[in-house]
């Protein structure tokens, strides 16, 4: 496999035979700490295509560290499973997680995980068992429980933020669509449903579109309807590449804030989002929040209550954020950059 430059500081690719299993761990920086980012387990086109994924979202981790303050690098396993994850056997999941877990060993220290899309707590229980690298066991187990919901805190935060910026007067009575009602998209749903919006959301997963329908009454749409279908504040908590520059030029919205990491499929869509006025609340700022909650409560020692304030406070950063691009004239990654980069060369 033919690897392209990386500015990350180490890659780490493993085979296995037995289960079929792709193992790769992207180190992007130590520069704040000790590196950091959850374990995301799926199934990938190609090898090459796990590798490039890994090394974007320990970029994005970077970058999450740094503008939440926390002193962690950032880094991101991939696991590019054989065969979607509910077709794998109990015990050939569990000998891809002993596998991962002696990858971690070999990294000693310098990264940790968690959970991410298509593993959870329960996995990290079991990681735990074989390796002290690891965040996010559940309360069960002594560990601080899921990402999600602390994750789900900071997306609201920064949608408030992003309403407020395009000129609305709070979240009640906009129509607000979210994509994906996982760990983080089923309670920012929840959050957005209370706070009086006209709930729309959609999900590969029929089930939990009709149990979010049920609970909040949403209207369901088709997975394909979340870049065409007109609303005020689109929430993107599935997968990321969701808007290229050409999805970008049509996308029927206001407001665009959401959890899902790596949400432009490329770097020109945030110049037309900015073009176009719509508000985008940069993923790295917006689903900081399970990073604080992780490295909060098991590096810092921070109450729960101490986790939701600095979640809560997001909104207040990206309320900054926005400020900083309107000045400056450049979109609001630009702005969130430059707010990282002034941490990581230690300007503030
Ligand atoms: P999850 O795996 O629990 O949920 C993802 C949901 O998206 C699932 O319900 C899945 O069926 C759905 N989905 C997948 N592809 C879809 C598509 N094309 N259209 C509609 N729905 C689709 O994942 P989780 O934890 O909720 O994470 C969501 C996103 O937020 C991911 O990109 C993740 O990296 C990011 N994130 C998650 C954090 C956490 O604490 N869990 C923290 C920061 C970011
Ligand atoms: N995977 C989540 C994220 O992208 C949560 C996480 C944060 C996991 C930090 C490990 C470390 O933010």
């Amino acid at each position: 496999m033919a690897l392209p430059e990386w500015d990350g500081e180490l890659t780490s690719v493993r085979y296995d035979r037995g289960t079929g299993a792709w193992f790769v761990i992207g180190v992007h920086s130590t520069r704040l700490g000790p590196a950091s980012g959850g374990t995301r387990a799926m199934v990938y086109p190609s090898p090459g295509d796990a590798v490039a994924d890994a090394r974007r979202l320990a970029g994005a981790m970077t970058l999450k560290m740094a503008v939440a303050g926390l002193p962690m690098g950032g880094g991101k396993s991939v696991i590019a499973l054989p065969a979607p994850r509910a077709e794998l056997g109990e015990a050939t999941w569990r000998r891809i997680l002993e596998i991962h877990a002696a990858n971690l060993e070999l990294l000693g220290g310098n990264y940790t995980t968690g959970p991410d899309v298509g593993t959870c707590s329960a996995d990290m229980d079991v990681l735990a068992g074989l390796t002290p690298h690891v965040f996010g066991r559940s309360v069960a187990a002594g560990g601080p429980g899921s990402s999600g919901p602390m994750t789900a805190l900071g997306v609201f935060a920064a949608i408030r933020a992003g309403v407020a910026e395009a000129g609305f007067d709070g979240v009640d009575g906009l129509r607000v669509l979210v994509q994906g009602l996982g760990a983080v998209g089923a309670d920012v749903a929840r959050l957005a449903a209370d706070a009086g919006a006209k709930l729309i959301v959609t999900d590969v997963d029929p089930a939990r579109c009709a149990a979010v329908a049920d609970e909040l009454g949403a209207e369901v749409v088709g997975t394909g309807a979340v870049t065409t279908r007109e609303c005020d504040v689109l929430v993107p908590c599935a997968t990321g590449g969701l808007i290229t520059a050409e999805v970008a030029e049509t996308l029927p919205i206001a407001v665009v804030a959401g959890a899902a990491n790596n949400l432009l499929a490329d770097p020109y869509a945030a110049e037309v989002l900015r073009r176009r006025g719509i508000v985008h609340a940069p993923d790295f700022v917006a689903n900081a929040g399970g990073a604080i909650h992780l490295v909060g409560r098991e590096v810092l020692g921070w109450s729960a209550d101490a986790v939701a304030d600095r979640t809560r406070a997001i909104g207040d950063t990206l309320t900054g954020v926005f400020a900083d691009a309107r000045t400056h004239g450049t979109t609001t990654v630009t702005a969130a950059q430059d707010l990282a980069a002034r941490t990581l060369t230690g300007e503030h």
